[in-house]
């Protein structure tokens, strides 16, 4: 998946100068100011940042599932097509078909009174009914279940198609990685544990077989171990689908398990962007120096763990210069007069800091 120079760009999403601000009762908060950035077909980016930078919001702002106390400005082109201005009937046609979503608290996105197999077999039916579904994953799907596909047959109607759903919802379940399919599909969302909901939530977005998926910190609620085992079978399964993908994180060291690209955001900007290799290698921005010190290396160094010293600003006024000035160590004059320019700094590198020019 990785970029070269030569490949042409085929942007699968396109976000172009997007402010979300929320209007509370507290009065405004400015969560995303002038975001742009694009996505690549086939591209794995990662948006890392602190709590309260504007991770969730700007998902639920590609997603168009912002409460309606929230007003956007910009554009979100996905192909081509501007996603801030459709109407919300028109979200049918996008929403899971194609821009998958698998979110932070996956129990909330299940149902919690119907078994695994009802979910993903509503799920599959959609995909039939809507005329997509042949995800060719691998080779392990059952002739039968491609020839259904193949006449067309609305599975889930008829008593050879109920058979073949039945067998589809295990073969997703197969693909996830969830070892007894028969008895999992049997179960409740709260019979599950957290690895294993997050599963058949990745079951269930892949399995409409978006173009584009957004994972908001999908692994966070999950042991390390567990989070590990999710992030290579997302990486495989998407390299597998050739997919788009914006994961959402908090955590840098995720970032760089699975990702191409990494995109810094601190508070509602974003401040670097670069290769995971560029940011891991010579970090730009102070903001992700220090993000990195407090990024163990090693298990011997844990203890010796920096913290990022202060906090975010509050985001309900507007700040005129940079943003992080009152906790960087580098700060001058200069950044608290006027908002740092976004500079490429080397070739698909970027950093919004006077340090550069
Ligand atoms: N519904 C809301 N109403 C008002 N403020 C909100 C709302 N949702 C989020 N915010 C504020 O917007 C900012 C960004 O929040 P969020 O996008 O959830 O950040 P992250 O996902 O990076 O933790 C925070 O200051 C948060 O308090
Ligand atoms: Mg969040």
């Amino acid at each position: 998946m990785s970029e070269t120079t030569t490949e042409s760009h085929n942007p699968i999403l396109d976000i172009q100068g997007v402010s979300i601000t929320y209007n509370s009762v507290h009065g405004k908060v400015y969560a995303l100011q002038d975001i742009d950035f694009t996505l690549d077909s086939g591209e794995f980016v990662a948006i890392v940042g602190e709590s309260g930078s504007g991770k969730s919001t700007l998902a639920l702002g590609i997603i168009g599932l912002l409460p309606p106390a929230a007003s956007l400005s910009g554009k979100i082109l996905y192909k081509n097509v501007d996603l801030a201005g459709i109407e919300k009937k028109d979200w049918v046609n996008f929403r899971g078909r194609e821009i998958g979503m698998i979110f932070q608290e996956p129990m909330t996105s299940l149902d919690p009174i119907e078994k695994v197999d009802r979910q993903l077999a509503e799920t599959l039916v959609v995909t039939k009914k809507r005329g997509g579904g042949s995800v060719t994953l691998s080779s392990s799907e059952t002739p039968s279940v491609q020839e259904a596909q193949k006449d067309g047959e609305i599975i889930g109607e008829t008593k050879t198609g109920k058979l073949l759903l039945r067998e589809q919802v295990y073969e997703w379940l197969r693909k996830v990685r969830i070892a007894d399919p028969e008895s999992v599909a049997q179960r409740y969302p709260f019979q599950l544990s957290g690895g294993m909901i997050q599963r058949v939530m990745i079951a269930m977005a892949l399995s409409l077989s978006p173009s584009l998926l957004i994972a908001d910190e999908p692994t966070t609620a999950l042991d390390v171990t567990t989070q590990a085992q999710i992030l290579k079978l997302m990486k495989t399964l998407i390299d597998q689908i050739h997919m788009s993908i914006v994961l959402i994180t908090h955590d840098l060291g995720v970032a760089a398990q699975v990702a191409d690209r990494i995109v810094v955001l601190y508070a509602g900007e974003i401040v670097e962007e670069g290769a995971v290799q560029q940011i891991f290698t010579h970090p730009l921005h102070p903001y992700t120096q220090g993000l990195l010190k407090c990024y163990p290396k090693s298990a011997e160094t844990t203890d010796r763990l920096q913290t990022l010293a202060g906090s975010v600003p509050d985001l309900r006024s507007e700040i005129k210069g940079c943003k992080f000035a009152d906790r960087c160590p580098f700060v001058v004059a200069a950044c608290r007069q006027e908002k740092p320019r976004y500079v490429e700094v080397e070739a698909n590198h970027h950093a919004k800091c006077v340090l550069y020019y």
